[in-house]
């Protein structure tokens, strides 16, 4: 996720492009740029940190001689948070300049494809194609050059495109990352999201995929990708700044679970080749290594360690390789036996975790080491061996959601690999279910309703369990980390056959269980448990596949989730676990992005 911003009209231009920018700052922060038509230039100003590093470094005294920018506020995907991966990116000669939200998965073949043709290359990005791509196709008409290059661009993008040749005009393009133009009195916007634009004018396009729109200050014309003229829909928004940066939602975390069907298909990007093998062309030179693995071990924190927790039943069944899972804080002060033939896998979202850092620091080049992060750049990042990114984009609630399904996804993948890398099974069967749950997780989505009048009957409870077995005792521990740190009930996940050695004596009417009980090998065995709980009048809300209506007359609430294998279910189960913790909390009055003593990252011990 990037935030990309684009103006033309009478304000000056470094001033105006820096303020909207800000706005979109939530949507990425490790390098910015702006690009600006001047005479016979771009002005190009770019930087590797936050907006405010940029604005300390442009010049506001140089007149600029059009009226027409980009902007771009970076959350790196391909190629480090560095100056040259900043945008806006440049063709050959400087003429052309965008920016880019998105990822172009067949970004690699265009390079080579480019570069065959001369193309000179500045950065390591996805995005620099397309610049380059718009130069080989410019005839003397930007608007047909950019039609021509998205026709070639296979992946998520949101474009905006400017030229010296033509100064009066930005060019934009939308397919699968969000994209709105904003109409104002002579001047025209182009952002990501509303939040830059509003202070300006409140009339609004949501430019749709597969649809590109040429900017001038007092008009516009949308047009499909194909040429066809579509009618815009102007729209009249009402929100706040905060509202908007919100996407309208009432919290950042409910915004971000809501944005996990897109960032499901993100993390799959460029993992399977053409004849759908899985890929991680960063792990090439590992392949024997890994082939002849003897033992893996995950440091992980909180939600993270959870996802290490699944990722340990995957391996281990699909690639038979044994597991151990330590809480970054256990795991550096014990004593541990790393060697060559082991892996270090450090999961951690922000990669700032002190003790998921301090774990792999005291392996010290005894075993190899592999992060899971999601912020490209980060101190995890830099002292890992090797590192797979999660694609999930800022993530800015408290409570980790969407972070969570994406290192369970990406885990899901990696697990795969080694399996593939070690012929032990045909992968097509598992990746066909992971190329839909982008599906499975709408499916939750659309249950969002049902989920809030659960969250109405059980919200003034102060206690809840969550129990599950082999995949889903992570997603119990998952669901009631969830619950309390959102909404201070004293909620806690157990494995179910733990039950009668100790926690069954908390349970009365008092005591709300979430039984999690997909159909697997152990349903019966869950089944037991949750006829125990009722035994001893607890209510009982149970998660199970849709389609089994056996369970409606023993159980209080029930939440139905996708028919997929168990060892799937703890994406979709996350999902619904979510939302019932966010409104459980929000009902409660609880601010769910700030809840009180913690923070987004634990950056000391
Ligand atoms: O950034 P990390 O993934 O390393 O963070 C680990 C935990 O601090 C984090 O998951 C925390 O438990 C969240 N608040 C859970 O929602």
């Amino acid at each position: 996720m990037c935030g990309i911003f684009g103006y033309i009209g009478k304000r000056e231009l470094k001033k105006t492009l820096l303020e909207g920018l800000k706005r979109l700052e939530y949507r990425g922060y490790d390098s910015a740029g702006i690009a600006i038509v001047n005479k016979d230039s771009i002005y190009l100003n770019k930087v590797a940190g936050k907006i405010d590093d940029l604005a300390s470094k442009v010049n506001f005294n140089i007149p600029m001689y059009n009226t027409c920018g980009i902007a771009h506020t970076r959350w790196a995907t391909h190629g480090a948070p560095t100056k040259r991966n900043a945008h806006p990116h440049v063709d050959c000669k400087g003429d052309i300049a965008i920016v880019h939200n998105g990822i172009i998965e067949n970004y690699l073949e265009l390079k080579v494809e480019l570069l065959q043709k001369g193309h000179v290359f500045d950065s390591d990005t996805d995005s620099e194609v397309i610049a380059h791509l718009i130069e080989e196709y410019y005839a003397g008409d930007l608007e047909e050059a950019v039609r021509k290059a998205v026709q070639r661009l296979r992946g998520a993008y949101a474009i905006c495109v400017i030229s010296i040749n033509e100064p009066d005009k930005m060019v934009a393009a939308r397919n699968g990352s969000p994209l709105v133009v904003g109409l104002g009195d002579d001047e025209s916007f182009a952002a990501s999201d509303v939040t830059p634009m509003l202070r300006y004018t409140k009339r609004v396009i949501f430019i749709k995929d597969g649809e590109m729109v040429v900017i001038k200050r007092d008009s516009i014309a949308l047009k499909t990708i194909e040429g066809e003229f579509v009618k815009p829909e102007i729209q009249q928004i009402d929100w706040d700044a905060a509202q908007a940066e919100r996407g309208g939602y009432k919290y950042f975390m409910l915004k971000e679970i809501f944005e996990q069907p897109r960032v499901m298909k993100d993390t799959l990007y460029g993992r399977f080749s053409k004849d759908g093998n899985i890929e991680f062309p960063q792990l090439e030179d590992w392949k024997d290594y890994l082939r002849s693995l003897r033992r893996i071990s995950i440091v992980a924190c909180g939600t993270s360690y959870h996802a290490g927790l699944v990722s340990k039943y995957f391996i281990e069944e699909i690639a038979g390789i044994p597991v151990d899972v330590d809480v970054g804080s256990e795991y550096r002060y014990r004593y541990v036996l790393p060697d060559e033939e082991s892996l270090v896998i450090a999961i951690s979202q922000s990669g700032e975790t002190a003790d998921t850092l301090g774990s792999v620091r005291k392996i010290n080049d005894k075993a190899k080491t592999l992060a899971i992060s999601n912020v490209v750049g980060s101190t995890l990042e830099r002292e890992t061996d090797k590192v797979i990114n999660v694609n999930a984009g800022p993530e800015i609630g408290v409570a980790s959601t969407k972070a969570y399904t994406a290192q369970l996804m990406t885990m899901y993948l990696f697990g795969l690999y080694l399996a593939q890398l070690k012929d032990k099974i045909d992968i097509r069967d598992y990746s066909k279910e992971l190329l839909k749950m982008n599906e499975y997780v709408e499916m939750i989505l659309r249950e969002d309703e049902k989920i809030k009048a659960i969250a109405s009957k059980y919200n003034h409870y102060d206690n809840a369990m969550y129990i599950g077995r082999t995949y889903n005792y992570p997603s119990a521990l998952e669901g009631a980390l969830k619950l309390k740190e959102i909404s201070y009930v004293n909620a806690i996940g157990y494995p179910a056959g733990e039950l009668k050695h100790g926690p069954i004596a908390l349970l009365n009417s008092n005591f709300p269980v979430v039984a999690i009980n997909p159909n697997s090998r152990v349903y019966d065995k869950m089944l037991s448990n949750i006829q125990e709980i009722k035994a001893r009048d607890a209510k009982v809300i149970a998660l199970v596949t849709e389609g089994n209506d056996s369970l409606n007359s023993l159980c209080d609430d029930i939440i139905f989730i996708p028919n997929i294998k168990s060892v799937f279910s703890p994406i979709p189960i996350a999902v619904a676990e979510q939302l019932l913790a966010y409104y459980i909390a929000d009902m409660r009055g609880i601010d769910v992005d700030k809840p009180r003593n913690l923070a987004k990252s634990v950056t000391v011990e």
